[in-house]
């Protein structure tokens, strides 16, 4: 039986054989607003109060106050962690680029620190820091422009796709971290922007909003998960402020 990383978040962990494949790389689809963001900050969120495990949440579309004030609506006070050295933000929101002097250790503040290197390297440096077990990207979308600057010659743009992915998931391996990737889902069928993505990674949830018709409501689908003898159905969800997102089985 492998080692299980909870997530807390209530109705998800009993899919999944007990949580997330510890140590693995998972993968959180799904198009805007469908909740992606709220559920891998509480993944983050009850490591850290739930299980005393630190996380890093490497932020490319929202600066870290305007986060903290969104999630502690929803009741995870990320401030209380940063304070208490449970969690690392790195600002990756272009916000450091527009206002350097606002920059902290942790903001990627240069053109040339937007690179794929630079940025596994910051979330090196805060992993050790924090000892951290857990790690969010939102979302990994952002990251593909880092992919498309990956020159590797002679070889096709899925090519670097890949060998960029399976760097990413070695590397994020490697510093003993369970990982949420966010995947911005523009049209509902589609699981990736490249559509290898999912491939290489231990784990697949996809979320849906359909605002209308038979289908009407909140979903989520656990697509894949190795080594998991994982839920095969389509399970609704649905938000509450100052919890979170919480998992109903059919
Ligand atoms: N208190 C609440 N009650 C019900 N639903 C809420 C509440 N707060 C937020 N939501 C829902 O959660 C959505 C935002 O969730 P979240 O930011 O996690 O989505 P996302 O998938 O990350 O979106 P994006 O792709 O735009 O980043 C809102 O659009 C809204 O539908
Ligand atoms: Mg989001």
């Amino acid at each position: 039986m492998m080692e299980r990383c909870p997530t807390g978040i209530p109705g998800l962990d009993e899919l999944l054989e007990g949580g997330f494949p510890r140590g693995r790389v998972m993968l959180l689809a799904g198009g805007c607003g469908t909740g992606k963001s709220i559920m891998a900050t509480q993944f983050l969120y009850n490591g850290a109060v739930e299980h005393g495990e630190a996380g890093v949440l490497v932020s490319f579309e929202q600066n870290p106050k305007i986060l903290k004030e969104d999630m502690m609506h929803m009741g995870f006070d990320l401030q209380k962690l940063e304070d208490e050295k449970k969690l690392i933000i790195v600002d990756a929101s272009l916000s450091g680029i527009a206002f350097p002097e606002r920059a902290g250790e942790y903001t990627l503040s240069t053109q040339s620190s937007f690179t794929l290197d630079s940025v596994l390297g910051i979330i090196s440096k805060a992993v050790q820091t924090v000892g951290a077990k857990r790690a969010i990207v939102d979302s990994f979308s952002a990251l593909d422009s880092l992919i498309e600057t990956v020159k590797t010659y002679g070889s096709s743009n899925t090519e670097n796709v890949r060998r960029t992915m399976l760097g990413i998931n070695y590397r994020l391996q490697s510093m003993g971290l369970t990982s949420v990737l966010i995947s911005d889902v523009l049209d509902d069928g589609k699981i990736s922007k490249y559509g290898i993505e999912e491939f290489m990674v231990d784990g697949v949830i996809t979320m849906h909003y359909n605002v209308e018709g038979p289908d009407a409501g909140r979903h989520l689908i656990v697509r894949k998960m190795r080594n998991t003898k994982h839920s095969e159905n389509i399970n609704t969800i649905e938000f509450e402020r100052g919890e979170g997102v919480r998992v109903h089985s059919l």
